[in-house]
């Protein structure tokens, strides 16, 4: 995509970054569970949002979220400091990602 594409979604998530959560309705926990529960290992999760699919990883799984929305990160952010487990929640573009290769067992995107 080319840069003024991606800043064009980048800045429409950071606007509706404050009403997600409230959209979200339309998908079912369970449906995010049963995705989630697949993950082992390193988990890369790309578009992390606001961190909607983080209370369901298993404790022993190491997760890395990215998204380059920095509002939705935000929100992120914010869900993550009340779980138990540590999460890893980075600003960064999926189309250009600053990992070594196979630094991931697991990438999950809902
Ligand atoms: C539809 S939302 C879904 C968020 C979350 N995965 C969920 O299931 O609730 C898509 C997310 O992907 C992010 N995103 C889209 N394109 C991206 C890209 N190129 N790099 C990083 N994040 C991206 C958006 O900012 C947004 O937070």
């Amino acid at each position: 995509m080319d840069k003024n594409q991606t800043e064009r979604i980048k800045q429409r998530y950071n606007r509706i970054s404050s009403v997600f959560d409230l959209m979200d309705y339309m998908i079912r926990d369970q449906w995010r569970k049963n995705l989630i529960q697949e993950a082992f290992g390193q988990t890369l999760e790309v578009g992390v949002g606001t961190g909607a699919n983080l209370k369901y990883y298993n404790s022993n799984v190491n997760v890395t979220g990215i998204d380059f929305s920095l509002k939705m990160l935000q929100k992120a952010k914010k869900k993550a400091e009340i779980l138990p487990s540590h999460y890893k929640l980075l600003e960064m573009d999926a189309q250009n990602l600053e990992f070594n290769d196979d630094t991931f067992d697991t990438v999950v995107s809902t």
